[in-house]
């Protein structure tokens, strides 16, 4: 089996019902963060881990996505003929070499786990990454190219792991510890949305993946869920009832849950700070609304 990860599967076949009425016709992967749509983001760190095909797993209303990616050869010659270099720049970094792309149907909503599965005669018998767009992290090293390192040493497969505060258990799947070996996790198993009384760690599991292929054949020995989902929580879960090493990975960076409109629009608020011609204005008016936040109370 090839141990090296160069195939990741970016799941984009959900519903994205927490942005309605936005995503009624604009895929919510295609919502920017100040200029650049979610999508983006998780290519340039896929990329930079190492990825050399993109496999996404979409679903009907997701053309304009599909179209995002393909070079757009008016566009340049206009920006070529006006001399704007920067901005063909910025473009090109759009787009992707021929072949490497694939996009695959998930025809019904049926779950993470489920658009995963989908993608397996993709994969064929390799390890490969899972990226959720929705989950976007500001790293100096990008989190998958941190987890890819680890992963060299430790095989099996991997989730991305962050603290979470109790009161917040309920809302991932959450890490069954074993032991702490610096950022490699050991874990014994994950439990999906515990209540906080009942969460074994406060390590609660974000989208990032390295995943064993062996994980599809455990599609056949889990149930489906509320609304007939197949959870990959379950999938991951099943590999360690086999027998076989699942980590936990304590990257370092920043997670923004943009799958939910605070975060989103915290993110929207760090990566325009982070941008040096928006920072001063941004942050000038940030002050004065905390400031007549401060006199209003
Ligand atoms: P979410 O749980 O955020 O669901 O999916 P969603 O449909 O995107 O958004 P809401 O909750 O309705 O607002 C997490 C990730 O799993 C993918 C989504 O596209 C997202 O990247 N997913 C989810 C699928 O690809 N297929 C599914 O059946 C479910």
């Amino acid at each position: 089996m090839n141990t090296k990860v160069t195939k990741a599967i970016f799941p984009v076949a959900g519903l994205g019902t927490r942005f309605l009425p936005a995503t009624k016709s604009v895929p919510k992967e295609i919502m920017t963060l100040v200029d650049k749509p979610l999508i983006q983001y998780a290519i340039d760190e896929a990329r930079e881990a190492g990825i050399k095909e993109f496999i996404f797993v979409t679903s009907r209303g997701k053309g304009a996505l599909e179209d995002y990616f393909d070079h757009a050869p008016d566009l340049e010659t206009s920006l070529r003929k006006k001399g704007k270099t920067d901005l063909l720049n910025i473009l090109k970094t759009t787009n992707m070499d021929s072949g490497a792309i694939a996009y695959i149907r998930q025809h019904k909503a049926l779950g993470l786990g489920h658009a995963v599965w989908c993608a397996r005669r993709l994969i064929g018998n390799e390890p490969f990454a899972v990226i959720l767009p929705d989950d976007v992290i500001a790293a100096e090293k990008p989190c998958l190219k941190q987890m890819v390192e680890a992963y060299e040493h430790t095989g099996g497969s991997m989730v991305a792991a962050m603290e979470v505060a109790p009161s917040q258990a309920s809302s991932y799947g959450i890490l069954d510890v074993k032991n702490y070996n610096g950022d490699v996790v050991s874990i014994n198993g994950m439990v999906e949305k515990p209540a906080q009384e009942d969460a074994p760690s406060n390590l609660a599991v974000i989208g990032r993946y390295i995943l064993s292929p062996h994980i599809f054949d455990n599609f056949d020995y889990i149930e489906a869920g509320a609304g007939g989902e197949l959870q990959l929580t379950d999938a991951i879960a099943e590999e360690i009832l086999q027998g076989r090493d699942v980590h936990g990975f304590r990257f370092k960076g920043q997670r923004f849950d943009c799958g939910s409109k605070a975060g989103f629009l915290q993110a929207t608020v760090s990566f325009a700070l982070a941008r040096e011609e928006l920072r001063d204005e941004l942050y000038d008016y940030l002050t004065d609304m905390v400031s007549m936040k401060t006199a209003a109370q």
